[in-house]
């Protein structure tokens, strides 16, 4: 079934909670109703925006053209051997859904991944990563549909173009194409991965932990340290964290010996937490009118009450400055922004 509605709010369509309009709203179940209309679209002069659960996004202004919300669910296993388990899972399934399922039947890979908030879809778009691990690394193809005609197309690990919270399909792709299904590969003799700091320290509280205890862990530290979108308007780091060269870091760490900074897995690449930086420009819990930095996590900007996309953006726009002041890094946002040119 299709569902077009005209002049709608996306108030609850995204984690900010922020009351922007679409011009028009088209909600679809199932993948050939998606491609039927898709082929059929009765406002082909419009531009097409995809919108999964709303949970990385930022409407600044209201969308005068067609958003296409792929409501896709279910998940099947399409293969199995003594190792591994491969499922094919609807872009619409919501995320952490999807973690606890695997979960429950011991499958690993996607335990560290626990409590992000957002649907299956959204997961491959910015490579959503988390305690040590980035979902491009259990993922076998992307399923899409190409907006211009209406047919399919699969793409292969290895030609999602991954990236630290990036991919294809959030650069050449954006807004060309819609994931319908996600194919993942899951682990039947899970490894845990606990070196990120924290994770181990927690787990030794548990005998011989599990990929079970290891998601409660996830999600003990999350709940203490970022905001429940149901509760306050978020949607998760708004910025990316850093990535400095050798030498621009070696400048950065003569200024500020005491910033915490991590190798990344290239060479010759030094990450910098943004929340470090933001924290040490002055924004730690500040809050201008109803938008503010989370007072435990300054990565994550908040709507308090009935902010508008504007009133966020004009923050994260102050702290971009106060930043690049401070410390000469301009901070690239990981939030997708509607209504702006950027
Ligand atoms: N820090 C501060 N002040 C603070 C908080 C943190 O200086 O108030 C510094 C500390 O040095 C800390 C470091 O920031 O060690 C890292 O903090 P944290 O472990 O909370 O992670 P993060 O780098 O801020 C990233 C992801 C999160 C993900 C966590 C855990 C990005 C942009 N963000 O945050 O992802 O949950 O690691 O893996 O990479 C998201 O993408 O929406 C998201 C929440």
């Amino acid at each position: 079934m299709i569902t077009l509605r005209e002049n709608y709010s996306l108030k609850k369509h995204n984690s900010f909670g922020i009351d922007a309009r679409t011009r028009y709203f088209a909600e679809t179940e199932n993948e050939s109703d998606l491609v039927n209309f898709i082929r059929h679209n009765p406002v082909p002069e419009l531009s097409v925006m995809i919108l999964g659960a709303g949970s990385n996004i930022l409407f600044i202004n209201d969308f005068e053209g067609l958003i296409i919300h792929p409501n896709i669910t279910g998940i099947e296993i399409i293969k199995e051997t003594p190792d591994f388990i491969t499922v094919r899972v609807g872009a619409g399934v919501n995320w952490d859904r999807f973690v606890e399922w695997a979960v429950k039947k011991n499958l690993g890979g996607i335990e560290n991944l626990s409590l992000i908030p957002g649907s299956v879809g959204a997961g491959p778009v910015q490579n959503i990563g988390a305690y040590g691990c980035e979902v491009s690394e259990v993922i076998e193809q992307v399923e899409t549909i190409q907006i211009a005609d209406g047919s399919k197309k699969e793409y292969h690990n290895d030609e999602c173009g991954f990236g630290y919270r990036t991919s294809i399909f959030k650069t050449d792709l954006k807004d060309r194409t819609i994931i319908h299904h996600v194919v993942f590969r899951l682990s039947r003799k899970p490894i845990l991965k606990a070196d990120y700091g924290g994770v181990r320290d927690r787990l030794k509280k548990y005998n011989s932990p599990n990929i079970a205890d290891l998601r409660k862990v996830i999600i003990e530290i999350r709940n203490e340290k970022l905001p429940d979108p149901e509760k306050i308007g978020n949607a998760g780091s708004f910025f990316k964290n850093p990535v400095l060269k050798d030498e621009e870091f070696r400048v950065f760490i003569m200024n500020h010996p005491d910033a915490p900074n991590f190798m990344t897995e290239q060479d010759d690449f030094h990450k910098i937490p943004a929340a470090w930086l933001i924290e040490h420009s002055g924004w730690k819990g500040k809050r201008v009118g109803n938008a503010g930095t989370y007072p435990l996590q300054p990565l994550v900007l908040v709507n308090y009450g009935n902010a508008t996309g504007k009133e966020i953006y004009e923050l994260s726009e102050k702290i971009r400055e106060d930043v690049f002041n401070r410390f000469n890094i301009m901070l690239e946002r990981e939030v997708n922004l509607v209504g702006i040119n950027s």
